[in-house]
């Protein structure tokens, strides 16, 4: 059955920029962010909190672990609340980001997010962000950015983000994690067909969001 809500899917690899720029542009249209990401990181906070050792993770125990998972809708976005409570804290802990790699490779919990971001897209006009938003999950989507950036911008980016004071040296570590991400999650971080790529190494975010309303609007006439 066809939806009869807009999807703007943006996918890309690990800070590009991809969440803070959706919310904006979720802003500006008056949608709903759905940030893919932090149900893979739900899910992985939620094995965690059951089995510290990852060694002994299964499919079917991350699965078990995040059925109680729920994405429930804000004013501007929706956002994964576990046992009654929002875990964005718990969701960008270094040990989730550490494993959610892995979370994220099990086919069965690819399901289970999703499903998620479909069902949240149907009662509401979203804009989504993740890796495969634009190939596997709304292939049909409205429109579909893939947002790229050199990996030591998005390795500053990220430092200015923690608040962590920047020196040469970690720069060169953020850098080498930032590939070594890319490199874990290559497989699924591919631009659809009629993604239109957007290298913001040089761009500000106002830009970014500029250029990516501008595209939406286009494509609603
Ligand atoms: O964007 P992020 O760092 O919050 O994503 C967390 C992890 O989930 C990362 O390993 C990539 C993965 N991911 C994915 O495989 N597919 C998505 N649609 C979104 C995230």
């Amino acid at each position: 059955m066809k939806r009869r809500t807009s999807v703007i899917a943006i996918d890309g690899p690990a800070a590009s920029g991809k969440s803070s720029t959706a919310q904006m542009v979720a802003d500006k249209l008056g949608f709903l962010h759905v940030d893919s990401g932090s149900l893979y990181r739900a899910a992985t906070a939620a094995i965690l909190r059951r089995e510290h050792d990852p060694s002994r993770w299964t499919e079917q125990t991350v699965l078990d672990a995040a059925r109680p998972v729920e994405l429930c809708a804000a004013r501007t976005s929706f956002y994964p609340v576990l046992e009654g409570k929002a875990i964005e804290e718990e969701i960008r802990s270094a040990d989730v980001t550490r494993h959610v790699s892995r979370v994220a490779q099990m086919p069965r919990v690819r399901e289970w997010v999703n499903e998620k971001v479909r069902d949240a897209a149907s009662s509401r006009n979203v804009v989504v962000d993740g890796r495969d938003m634009g190939t596997v999950v709304f292939p049909d989507a409205e429109l579909k950015i893939f947002l790229v950036a050199d990996s030591r911008e998005r390795a500053l980016r990220r430092l200015r983000q923690t608040g962590t004071p920047t020196s040469e040296q970690l720069l060169d570590d953020e850098t080498i994690r930032i590939k070594e991400r890319d490199a874990r999650d290559a497989k699924q971080t591919v631009p659809a067909e009629d993604a239109v790529t957007i290298d913001t190494t040089a761009l500000t975010q106002a830009e970014q969001v500029a250029q990516i309303v501008a595209l939406s609007k286009e494509r609603a006439e």
